[in-house]
């Protein structure tokens, strides 16, 4: 099929190259000239492992090309649109400027009989709207919202084999159109057997916040369990083994540490928060406030259990932080719990080293005043304590003999509890970790 790709972020840049990996012909539009061009090189501007390939082969296959110019989606038959929905400055609410702005650069360019599906993760209700001015100016063509699920680090194999597929559909002809050609969209994945859920706009739209709203819960869960695990002396890690064993709560999304990050957790359970206050029932999501605030928590408790284990006084000491991605096998440090540490270490007047695998160049251009050291080694030299806060596995894998020569202190905080307690102790060091006596 010959599809188009509104907006060549994260979300957009996989999707365009896998759909051209399972044969589609794919066209990304995107309003940035350097992203096009970086694309159109098969370099994508962030780090996903795998889509560097995978672009590089849909571009030499001739199947799939980047492009500043919606004109150039004129030929499409199904137009996905992917752009961001970041949170509103000073609000909760997600701001839609970029999703209304690709509709109305579009609809011009869309034929009759042509199909736009949203992608985008937007506030209940938005689909409606849209499809209003999206036929103000193409009157047909049809509107279906499609929502995505991928995760970063797993994103292409996500995107070409999901764990299941959801059109929010108009009614009536409109709605079996649409139908028909996602079906044909999405054939090799329903092939396959891939559950598909077929409904209307407003429930597809909330099945992709209450996803989120409910992983960040389940994390936000387990650290509350941690923090009375603290206090008595329990093992929160053997506690979310034990009840993990149950199949109706499963182990997945139960590892306490510094909490959820990133483009999408936080900042969409706020703006399901928000919209939910618009909508009049504000008291059913008044829980997912208390699951932000239990999140941010963690990453104060690092703080302080690094101040504990230094002896109550962080001005001056030398800290290594490992890890800035908000997530391991990202570069992305949007809302990331590591960065945040980070940060709050160097306000107390810690003096911080950070490394990262790939996260150092974004997090610097967010934050100068950090030091970043590229290898592990120089971070941990002369360090008189050590923080992990992103579970990279080159950190979950480190030889606590090799790291206790480099540092000056033998101190060492997982944010993550990825590293095991009795290996890091035998070896002289002192270990905190989260909800672990
Ligand atoms: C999340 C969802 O998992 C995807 O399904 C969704 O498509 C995506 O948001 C989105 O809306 O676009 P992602 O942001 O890539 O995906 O990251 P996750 O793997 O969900 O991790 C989120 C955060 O939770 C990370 O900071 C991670 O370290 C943290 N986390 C995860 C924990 O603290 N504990 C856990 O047990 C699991």
């Amino acid at each position: 099929m010959r599809l188009s790709v509104i907006g060549c972020g994260y979300l957009g840049a996989v999707h365009a190259a896998c759909m051209a990996e399972l044969g589609h012909e794919v066209v990304g539009i995107d309003v940035d000239a350097g992203k096009v061009d970086a694309l159109n090189r098969a370099a994508a501007p962030f780090f996903e492992p795998g889509l560097d390939e995978t672009l590089r082969k849909a571009i030499d296959s001739g199947r799939l090309r980047f492009s500043t110019d919606f004109a150039d989606a004129a030929t499409a038959q199904v137009h996905f649109v992917a752009v961001g929905t970041p949170q509103k400055p000073g609000e909760n609410a997600a701001d839609l400027t970029y999703v209304h702005a690709a509709i109305d650069a579009l609809a011009p360019h869309v034929a009759p009989g042509s199909l736009v599906v949203g992608k985008s993760t937007v506030p209940v209700g938005t689909a409606s709207v849209l499809v209003q001015r999206l036929q103000a100016v193409q009157p047909e063509a049809t509107l279906a919202w499609n929502p995505e699920f991928l995760r970063e680090g797993v994103a292409v194999t996500d995107t070409i084999a999901p764990d299941r597929i959801v059109y929010g559909l108009p009614s009536g002809a409109d709605g079996e159109h649409a139908k028909a050609l996602l079906d044909e969209v999405y054939a090799v994945a329903l092939g396959k057997g891939t559950p598909l859920v077929v409904t209307d706009y407003a429930t597809a739209e909330l099945v992709k916040v209450a996803a989120n709203a409910f992983l960040a819960t389940k994390i936000s869960f387990i650290n509350a369990m941690s923090e009375v695990a603290d206090t008595v002396g329990a093992d929160v890690t053997q506690l979310a083994d034990a009840i993990g064993y149950d199949a109706r709560i499963g182990r997945k999304f139960l590892n306490a540490g510094v909490g959820f990050g990133g483009g999408c957790l936080p900042k969409d359970i706020r703006a399901f928060r928000a919209r939910a206050e618009e909508l009049g029932v504000g008291d059913s999501l008044t829980f997912l406030k208390e699951v932000d605030a239990i999140n941010v928590r963690q990453r104060e408790r690092v703080v302080i259990r690094l101040r504990e284990a230094l002896g109550g006084e962080l001005a001056g000491r030398r800290v290594a932080v490992l890890g800035l991605a908000f997530k391991p096998d990202s570069d992305d440090v949007r809302d990331s719990p590591a960065l945040d540490v980070a940060v709050r270490l160097k306000g107390l007047g810690a003096d911080v080293v950070t490394t990262d695998p790939r996260a150092i160049e974004n997090a610097r251009a967010r934050h100068p005043q950090l030091t970043y050291e590229p290898s592990v080694e120089a971070a941990l030299r002369n360090a008189a304590a050590v923080v992990v806060v992103t579970e990279w596995a080159e950190y979950r894998d480190l030889d606590p003999e090799w790291a206790g020569e480099l540092v000056a202190g033998k101190v060492i905080i997982d944010g993550r509890n990825a590293l095991n307690p009795l290996t890091w102790r035998a070896a002289g060091w002192t270990y905190r970790g989260s909800g672990r006596p």
